[in-house]
């Protein structure tokens, strides 16, 4: 009972905050230049947002996300003295985007002068009740609410640019939102991204579809947040200095079955040893492989588990897991470890607004997965025929892409903020796919 009473207090200061700032609408005008960046804040019910998380609890196939509530979504520190380490659940990143859009310079009151309409939706965690819940029979209905009330409340605000302006955040996979509608009987998923009626929005997933649809992906959050540049540089400061005597590191699940795939791979080289491990200890390492396990979950709140070895480690394995890509990912760029990715839907075709797509070869290690575990081809041998000198300018350009990949702390300082995070390169990519739309709407 305890439990759930300091829930209701978050919830219930998160509600305050946020409407006493949209209450007030400020609109900070400081040195920014906001032409082309203003954004509108839909004002949709607490049904679509604040109110759904009163229900974190209820359900337990999926997880209680009660805890990681805390902080706007970043969930709590991982302990009483650290900084800027949180116990942070990436299904909440719609809640982080939130805070974040509420202290974006160039908001505006106004949506005939807006660029762009941010929904506020919950998307993800109100399909919760789809995936777990109740209505998982009728998971087609997802949105349809929604939408309906798009169009009767000042309906002028969507008929403006026939919705291509508006744009939301989904914290979940794009797969998970999209079920043919006429799936009988009823598929994994809601059919969110397959109703015409949100055709023309921009929804912003942790991972999009194969092919060009109306989703882009943005990073998935990890747990590091500062608050200000001190914090940001100290991190830095021990990834550059960090001793890395471990050549490659995988954390996660997977593999253990007998049926050949990527992980199984991975973890078989990684078990076993081989005439090239007096290699890898000549060129200064004292191990070859070391394997995190995250089975079941138990990485996925406690960060040190997992960024303590890639501290350590040259190379991060990234193998598609059940989905592509995974939030390992950016815990590793954010190590300063070099990601190995076996297939190019796990990053390259997905985050082209944040890891620039023909920089790759700079930073990443690409080795089809089918190579390896149908060829026989050694990721060792190949990270092996990797120079020295290369190995040292891959970190260094892995480094330079932290910021782009952090999701820095709401409030945090003016410092800080000129430092270009996830949020910001998100609302950058997101204005600019805005406007290219509604240019070709003009021209037609
Ligand atoms: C919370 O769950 C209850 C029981 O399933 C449901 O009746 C209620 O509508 C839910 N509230 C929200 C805001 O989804
Ligand atoms: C952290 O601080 C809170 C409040 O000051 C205290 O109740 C709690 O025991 C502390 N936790 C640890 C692990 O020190
Ligand atoms: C969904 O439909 C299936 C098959 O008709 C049924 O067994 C199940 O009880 C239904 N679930 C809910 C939550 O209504
Ligand atoms: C989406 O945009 C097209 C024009 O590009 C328009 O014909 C269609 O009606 C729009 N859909 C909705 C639901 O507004
Ligand atoms: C691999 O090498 C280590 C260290 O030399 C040794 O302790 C271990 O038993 C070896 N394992 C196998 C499977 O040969």
């Amino acid at each position: 009972m305890a439990f759930k009473v300091t829930i209701l207090i978050i919830t219930t200061t998160f509600l305050s905050f946020i409407s006493s700032t949209c209450s007030q609408q400020i609109t900070i005008v400081d040195s920014t230049d906001c032409s082309n960046r203003w954004i509108h804040i839909r004002n949709i019910p607490p049904r679509y947002n604040l109110d759904l998380l009163t229900n974190c609890s209820e359900y337990p196939l999926f997880d209680n996300y009660c805890p990681y509530l805390a902080n706007h979504g970043l969930g709590q520190k991982t302990h009483n003295r650290s900084h800027s380490w949180y116990r942070t659940d990436p299904f909440l990143l719609e809640l982080i985007f939130h805070r974040r859009v509420l202290e974006y310079p160039c908001l505006t009151p106004d949506p005939d002068t807006a660029d762009a309409i941010y929904l506020p939706y919950y998307a993800g965690i109100d399909a919760l009740r789809y995936l777990y819940g109740p209505d998982v029979n009728v998971s087609v209905d997802h949105g349809a609410d929604l939408f309906d009330f798009l169009q009767i409340d000042e309906p002028r605000i969507w008929d403006r640019n026939m919705g291509h302006d508006h744009f939301l955040v989904m914290a979940r996979p794009a797969w998970d939102f999209s079920q043919p509608v006429d799936s009988d009987p009823p598929t994994w998923g809601t059919s969110f991204l397959e109703l015409p009626e949100f055709f023309n929005v921009t929804a912003l997933v942790p991972e999009a579809r194969a092919w060009p649809w109306q989703e882009h992906a943005v990073p998935y959050p990890t747990s590091f947040h500062p608050s200000n540049l001190a914090f940001f540089d100290s991190w830095i400061q021990r990834v550059k200095r960090s001793r890395r005597n471990t050549l490659m590191v995988f954390a996660g699940g997977g593999g253990v079955a007998a049926t050949p795939n990527i992980r199984r791979s991975i973890r078989n080289e990684c078990e076993s040893n081989s005439s090239s491990d007096i290699v890898v200890i000549n060129r200064g390492y004292s191990r070859v492989c070391e394997i995190v396990d995250c089975s079941n979950g138990i990485c996925e709140h406690d960060p040190v588990r997992f960024m303590r070895p890639m501290l350590g480690a040259s190379f991060c394995m990234q193998p598609p897991g059940d989905t592509p890509t995974r939030r390992s990912t950016f815990d590793g760029i954010l190590a300063g470890c070099i990601p190995v990715f076996f297939e190019e839907q796990s990053a390259k075709a997905q985050y082209g607004w944040h890891l620039p797509e023909d920089e790759y070869g700079e930073f990443a290690v690409f080795i089809p997965k089918e190579d390896v575990v149908f060829k026989g081809l050694s990721i060792v041998d190949v990270l092996m025929g990797i120079p020295r000198g290369q190995v040292r300018r891959m970190r260094e350009k892995v480094i330079d892409l932290i910021p782009r990949v952090m999701y820095r702390k709401h409030g945090s300082s003016m410092g800080l903020r000129t430092k270009k995070d996830a949020f910001d390169i998100a609302i950058k990519g997101t204005l600019q796919k805005i406007k290219s739309r509604i240019d070709r709407l003009l021209d037609q």
